[in-house]
């Protein structure tokens, strides 16, 4: 496995790799929902190229960019394991230099859920990954369910901009109690941790309504939000039943629906969804 930090070397390396290229873009502090990306882009390429950035322009000014969790020697084991060939993990001043500006906008959208919670996130996300598109220039690109607007934006850029790669998105990784993995699932203390499942007990609630036949957006959402509203340590930032292409919200459901949800649980901020579809569970 090489592991390199300039976009040179990178644009030499890449010329060596075997067609076709997958390639998953992250921001580190691997757990086992990068490595499924890494996984699946094994299976399907002969070439796989992951990158490990902490993009600084998709954080807010009051957000976590500093103490964003940081383990440089144990993800390029982990990549290792799963025969990564390339790891690219630039420096922010490779990707920024002085005077950089050229940002990608993707409007639609990004307008509502995280965009509308973290003003300027999307502009850094598509900004990022349009540069690390340009520079790795994947045949594949992986990206998680989990983060499902993220996906549904990065689709929406590589058809608006007429990107020559395709965009694969995996499902959803859980801990053994539902819990979605995530790097920032680290800042949570023990009693936070028990309190962090409320969010897919919420989607499972949400799946059984829709079991039962209830197709009215607005009944699902309120059941979830008085069932997070009884977990002390959590506070609502939004529920949300849309379309999943569009992510319009959905007053009767009636297209595929994506359920999504962010809550802060103490301090930490985090987000989760399920697609909501009969007879689907969320964990098996
Ligand atoms: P990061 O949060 O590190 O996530 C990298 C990729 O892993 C994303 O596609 C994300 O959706 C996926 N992922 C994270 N947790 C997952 C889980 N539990 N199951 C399945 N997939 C999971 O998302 C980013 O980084 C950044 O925004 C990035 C795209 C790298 C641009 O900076």
């Amino acid at each position: 496995m090489q592991v390199v930090e300039k976009i040179d070397e990178m644009r030499r390396l890449r010329h060596t790799l075997s067609e076709p290229v997958g390639f998953v873009p992250t921001m580190g502090y691997l757990h086992e929902g990068h490595l499924s990306l890494v996984r699946g882009a094994r299976a399907e390429n002969p070439s796989v190229v992951a990158s490990i950035f902490v993009n600084p322009t998709q954080f807010g000014p009051r957000e976590d960019l500093d103490k964003y969790p940081r383990d440089i020697e144990r993800d390029l084991a982990l990549l290792q394991k799963e025969k990564t060939d390339l790891v690219f993990m630039p420096s922010a001043a490779e990707i920024y230099p002085p005077h950089f500006d050229s940002w990608v906008e993707v409007n639609g959208v990004t307008e509502r859920l995280e965009g509308a919670s973290r003003p300027g996130h999307f502009k850094g996300v598509t900004t990022v990954v349009a540069k690390l598109f340009n520079i790795v220039r994947p045949t594949r690109a992986y990206f998680g369910q989990k983060d499902a607007q993220q996906a549904a934006v990065i689709r929406k850029m590589v058809s608006d901009l007429n990107m020559d790669l395709k965009i694969v998105i995996l499902p959803t990784v859980r801990e053994p109690d539902g819990l979605t993995m995530s790097s920032r699932n680290t800042y949570l203390n023990p009693e936070e941790r028990r309190a962090a499942v409320v969010l897919s007990r919420a989607l499972t609630l949400a799946q059984q309504l829709f079991s039962q036949g209830k197709r009215d957006s607005e009944v699902i959402r309120q059941q979830m939000i008085s069932l997070i509203e009884k977990e002390p340590l959590a506070d609502t930032e939004y529920v949300s039943v849309a379309d999943a292409e569009t992510l319009a919200e959905l007053g009767r459901i009636n297209s595929p629906a994506l359920v999504s949800l962010a809550v802060k649980i103490g301090k930490t901020r985090l987000i989760d969804n399920f697609v909501l579809c009969k007879d689907k569970k969320l964990t098996p």
